[in-house]
């Protein structure tokens, strides 16, 4: 039968607790005299009592959303369970303080040491452990409403081609945040955030996606035009808010499109300042989370802010480019496959679509694809679509890039990309 019972630690209990303390050892990272002053102002403290005697007893000091543990000892007997019980108690108390960090050191070889693991607590040497928190409401909760989901899985496979992107992006950015631990056996630090530039329609929403997936964190996506709808005013708020939420969540993909609307340069956009000031602030402590990635995307990455792209706020500036021959050939292919089961010349759409897009690909694969579906409705012709289907299509289709914006988009390479 249970006989002890969890309850806060009040001052009244300073003289047994001081007994607890000795007999667990002379380990004390934190004088007695912050110890004391702590239980004075309230701070989250808790013990585990069995009639007189003391079991165990945990004091924390709350510094904004992180919290240090003081003092953390139990009693011989801590398998009763009442160390748990206590941590458990303790645990709520800090995160509906709005606390989302815990941390603090023990002894090498300490008998709680070992239990902390199983209380989702990080500790390297044993000598610091160390815990991040769900606040309430929970971080699924969040996600949820801000509109957070689960990307297919095997989104990343599928992108055809562009194998140059997809191997730096996945060398990069996927394999450490996959990999921590090896990561950290070679000193590599995961990227926390990337932005990925590139013309319009070449495929940074589609990569960031496919991140997200093949991590399979949860893909939670900002949209800079809704912010816009808050007002002036109300843009740094609202950004700040989604931020405030987005550290809830325990592990995710926050993508940002067309980020260029709030990280302009603040020399040409005035009413922007803001905004602007306020994305700057909150990336640094976006990135102390561990498992959380921020990636931007942007189709002008020369009008962003200077301050926005130098070094230490994005790990990594990634060009995202338009689709070479190779890459064509396997997102025709890809089309190719769903649409007909003729025998299409692949290196004539390749030929013949210079400067299209994947985003053009598709709207021209469709298109062939409509053409074959209205012959056999309206004509009665069974065959499904040919190769002159496709090669209308290509022609109908008015490419997005010019050579024009794939010059300046080699420019933007030399200038800004950072791998
Ligand atoms: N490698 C690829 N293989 C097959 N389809 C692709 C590939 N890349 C992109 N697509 C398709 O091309 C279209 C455009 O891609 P996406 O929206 O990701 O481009 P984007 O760079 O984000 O464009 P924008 O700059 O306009 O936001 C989507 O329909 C996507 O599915
Ligand atoms: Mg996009």
């Amino acid at each position: 039968m249970r006989t002890w019972t969890v309850r806060r630690f009040s001052e009244r209990d300073l003289d047994v607790a001081v007994g607890l303390w000795r007999s667990a050892g002379e380990h004390a990272p934190f004088p007695l005299a912050d110890v004391v002053a702590a239980i004075r102002d309230d701070q989250p403290a808790w013990c585990a009592v069995e009639g007189e005697q003391m079991l165990g007893n945990v004091v924390t000091r709350i510094d904004g959303r992180h919290a240090w543990v003081l003092r953390l000892a139990t009693a011989d007997h801590s398998a009763d369970g009442s160390g748990g019980a206590m941590l458990d108690r303790l645990l709520t108390d800090l995160a509906e303080r709005g606390v989302r960090r815990v941390t603090g050191m023990l002894p090498d070889g300490d008998a709680i040491a070992a239990a902390l693991d199983g209380w989702g607590f990080r500790s390297d040497q044993v000598l610091h452990f160390e815990r991040h928190l769900d606040r309430a409401p929970d971080g699924r909760e969040i996600l949820r409403r801000l509109g957070g989901r689960i990307v297919e899985d095997g989104l990343w496979d599928s992108l055809a081609g562009m194998e140059r992107e997809k191997t730096l992006i996945e060398r990069r950015v996927i394999l450490p945040l996959a990999q921590p631990d090896e990561a950290a056996r070679h000193g590599v630090r995961p990227p926390h955030a990337v932005v990925l530039f590139g013309p319009p329609g070449t495929g940074k929403t589609t990569f960031a996606k496919g991140v997200a997936s093949r991590l399979r964190w949860p893909f939670v996506e900002l949209f800079p035009s809704r912010l816009s709808a808050e007002g002036l005013e109300g843009q740094a708020a609202a950004l700040r808010e989604f931020f405030e939420q987005v550290a809830a969540v325990e592990r995710c993909v926050v993508f940002i499109d067309e980020v260029e609307e709030i990280a302009a340069a603040r020399d040409g956009r005035p009413y922007s300042h803001g905004v602007t000031n306020e994305l700057l602030k909150l990336i640094p402590s976006f990135r102390e989370g561990t498992e959380r990635l921020l990636v931007c995307a942007t189709n002008s990455i020369r009008s962003l802010d200077h301050a926005f792209v130098r070094p230490g706020r994005f790990d990594y500036l990634l060009p995202v480019g338009p689709p070479d021959e190779v890459a064509r050939a396997a997102i025709w292919r890809g089309y190719i496959d769903r649409i007909t089961d003729r025998p299409v010349d692949v290196d004539a759409l390749v030929r013949t679509s210079a400067l299209f897009t994947p985003a053009d690909i598709d709207f021209a694969a469709r298109k062939a694809a409509q053409h074959a579906f209205e012959r056999g409705v309206l004509e009665h012709e069974e065959g499904r679509a040919v190769g002159a289907d496709f090669l209308t299509a290509i022609a109908d289709t008015r490419p997005s890039l010019t050579k024009s914006a794939v010059r300046d988009f080699q420019e933007d390479i030399d200038d800004y990309a950072r791998a």
